[in-house]
């Protein structure tokens, strides 16, 4: 069994009777925001004399809610993330399909939403906006008007500026008052493991179950990943000063399979040297092993992470020490703080008045601070490092999108990354977690009977961007920089198709990049496709000359012949890459042309993709 979960009866209902709690905090999580404001909100509850608790929709009998009216003052509170396309999260998947199917009678059930989104993508909170409606619809009662963050600007921002009016709401419906002084309650205790501790019961970086990245056992998935041998990388740009990183994964015999478009995920390892900063920052021996057990024994969640563990570990693989931390962090490191001034600042941070938020904003966003900046520059914060790594977030795996075809290469994946690395506004070089992980990794071929390392934690996601299943039909890419990726893939699966013999339909890429001397990743694969006939390339170089060229100038420029393959053909658009501003742009262009060329007036033409995407005639695979 995972380490991190016991097996427990899941009625929340039992748990919270014989606890004596009236709040339970649901989440649909998949980074783990949602998962850490739940606890944030179910440790509050204690501020106003209820009490709490935190509850994974996977690991329950959702039903229940029928019952939680049995319950006096009874609460449930969801915190409800939207993945993707208006997705619910892996976990709230089936708590979802059951809110649609049931016909479930929530007549005394009190709840409260607060959801988690971002609004470069189309569907802003879809899943809290849905489940708000749904509960209301299904009889329950609202107790405060649904919250929303906004991941792109600023989602804790959004939490606390809720939560704030969302407190005394309850009080006022509960008819309870706030009980004083905020307490800070540590969740988990901290217990030491002295020498007599078996090396071999100690965790080295393992997702979930100890030694299985030793002894590998598929099926592999989230909790399981597989170690994957990287066994080759190459630099893909030929010039200027960024870098974008061409890796092949090994999967031999690893019995996962992956289709075109899928996307990989990458367990990542923190910088060595930011590990050995916070140790020497704190003053910790990195090596001396260490437990965190929850307080809380109801709690499903033993241990916030795989224990026991050494620091280093923990904070190498567990622990998030790269993100700007949130307000909440702040409250806490003050009282490890010995120095007046540095203490109010910290105090004011973690305060919600406008001048707190005012301080957080330039200090901890805009100046760019992770915690080992914020440890640097306050030489009198000296957190215990237990304590720091409950509140950090988990370190999270990272998604790429798969750039080969498991026709060509059915034993390997490639991965195609811009690697992420930048000053920050204090002087500082900031280095992305998993890319600049990948490059520091000294690639090997295969070579049998030998061992296999250097090694990844990966697992494949299945995704919605697949090619047209008649390969006759037309496919249009459109794929800026990495938003190359997939359609590497796509591109290698429709040559090997017409090598077969297959009637193939014809496969248009638009393809940007800011200079072709540069940026121009792939090309002579890329001109070897278009010179055997089986790929048609649009370019568009945006700062090879005065005026930028995007791909949806270069779309517009041909509108004709997209109309004629979308309305005629019934071709299948693809758009990659960047969520912020050119999946944007590229519908809107899209849309345009639908309406010029196709001469539908604005209302229809926006039908009319709107169709496009319901049919899979039009599918986006983009990130922020
Ligand atoms: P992190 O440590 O996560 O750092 C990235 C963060 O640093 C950013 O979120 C931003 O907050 C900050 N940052 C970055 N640049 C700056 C700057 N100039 N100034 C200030 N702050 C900055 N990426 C690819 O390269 N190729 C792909 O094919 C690909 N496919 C993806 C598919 C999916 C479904 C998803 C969700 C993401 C995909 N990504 C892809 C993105 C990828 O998952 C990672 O987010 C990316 O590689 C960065 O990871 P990192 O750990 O190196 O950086
Ligand atoms: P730029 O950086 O010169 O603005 C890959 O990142 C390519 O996408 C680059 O050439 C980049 O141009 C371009 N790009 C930036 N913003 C875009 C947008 N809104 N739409 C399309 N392409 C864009």
């Amino acid at each position: 069994t995972p380490s991190t979960a016991r097996p427990t009866d899941n009625s929340f209902i039992n748990k919270m009777k014989s606890s004596g709690r009236n709040i339970v905090v649901f989440y649909g999580s998949q980074t783990g925001t949602a998962e850490e404001f739940a606890g944030r909100l179910a440790k509050e509850a204690q501020r106003y004399g209820m009490k709490g608790m935190v509850a994974d929709p996977e690991e329950c009998s959702m039903e229940e809610l029928t019952q939680l009216g049995d319950i006096e003052n009874s609460l449930a509170i969801f915190c409800m993330a939207t993945y993707g396309e208006g997705d619910p999260t892996d976990n709230a998947q089936e708590f979802y399909e059951w809110l649609q199917q049931g016909d479930c009678e929530l007549s005394g059930l009190n709840y409260a939403i607060f959801a988690l989104g971002n609004k470069t993508y189309e569907h802003y909170n879809a899943m809290g906006k849905y489940i708000d409606a749904r509960l209301e619809e299904l009889g329950g009662t609202r107790v405060f008007e649904m919250g929303m963050g906004d991941d792109d600007s600023n989602i804790e921002e959004d939490f606390i500026t809720w939560k704030d009016r969302f407190w005394p709401a309850v009080c006022e419906k509960f008819g309870v008052e706030a009980s004083g002084e905020d307490v800070s309650i540590r969740q988990y205790r901290l217990v030491t493991h002295d020498d007599t501790l078996a090396p071999e019961k100690v965790y080295s970086g393992e997702v979930a179950r100890l030694h299985s990245y030793k002894t590998q056992r598929p099926p592999f998935d989230p909790k399981n990943p597989f170690m994957s041998q990287m066994t080759f990388q190459k630099e893909l740009h030929k010039g200027g000063d960024r870098s974008c990183l061409h890796v092949e994964m090994d999967i031999t015999n690893s019995k996962m399979r992956y289709d075109s478009g899928d996307h990989i995920a990458v367990y990542p390892k923190n910088d060595s040297a930011l590990v050995d900063k916070i140790g020497e920052l704190l003053g910790v021996d990195l090596d001396s092993v260490f437990s965190l057990v929850n307080l809380d024994e109801d709690s499903s969640k033993k241990h916030p992470f795989p224990c026991p563990c050494s620091y280093r570990t923990a904070l190498s693989y567990y622990v998030d020490i790269t993100s700007n931390p949130r307000t909440h962090i702040f409250k806490e490191l003050a009282e490890y703080t010995s120095d007046e001034k540095e203490k109010e600042m910290l105090k004011l941070i973690g305060t919600n008045t406008p001048e707190g938020k005012e301080k957080y904003l330039n200090w901890v966003s805009v100046e760019n601070r992770n915690i080992v900046h914020i440890l640097d520059d306050l030489k009198s914060c000296k957190p215990a490092l237990d304590h720091l790594c409950e509140l950090l977030p988990r370190l999270q795996c990272r998604y790429y999108s798969i750039s080969s075809s498991p026709k060509v290469y059915p034993n390997s994946i490639h991965i195609t990354a811009a690697l992420v690395k930048y000053e920050t506004p204090t002087g500082r070089t900031n280095k992305g977690v998993a890319t600049n992980y990948l490059q520091g990794i000294v690639p090997k071929p295969l070579v049998e009977g030998e061992d296999k390392s250097p090694v990844v934690p990966v697992f494949v996601r299945k995704s919605q961007f697949r090619l047209p299943t008649r390969p006759q039909t037309p496919i249009i890419m459109i794929g800026p920089g990495t938003g190359l990726a997939p359609f590497r893939g796509f591109i290698q699966e429709r040559s090997y198709m017409k090598d077969e013999g297959k009637p193939v339909g014809e496969s248009i890429l638009f393809f940007g990049c800011r200079k072709k001397a540069e940026d121009f990743i792939y090309q002579e694969e890329l001109d070897e496709y278009v010179k055997k006939g089986v790929l048609t390339m649009h370019v568009a170089y945006s700062r090879d000359q005065e005026k930028k060229v995007y791909v949806q100038h270069l779309l517009m420029d041909r509108a004709k012949e997209v109309w004629r393959l979308i309305g005629q053909d019934n071709a299948h658009l693809y758009v990659c890459g960047d969520a912020k501003q050119m999946a944007r742009d590229v519908h809107d262009v899209i849309e345009k042309i639908v309406r010029e060329e196709g001469g539908l007036p604005e209302a229809e033409a926006s039908a009319y993709v709107k169709r496009m995407e319901a049919q899979k005639r039009y599918s986006a695979d983009v990130w922020s």
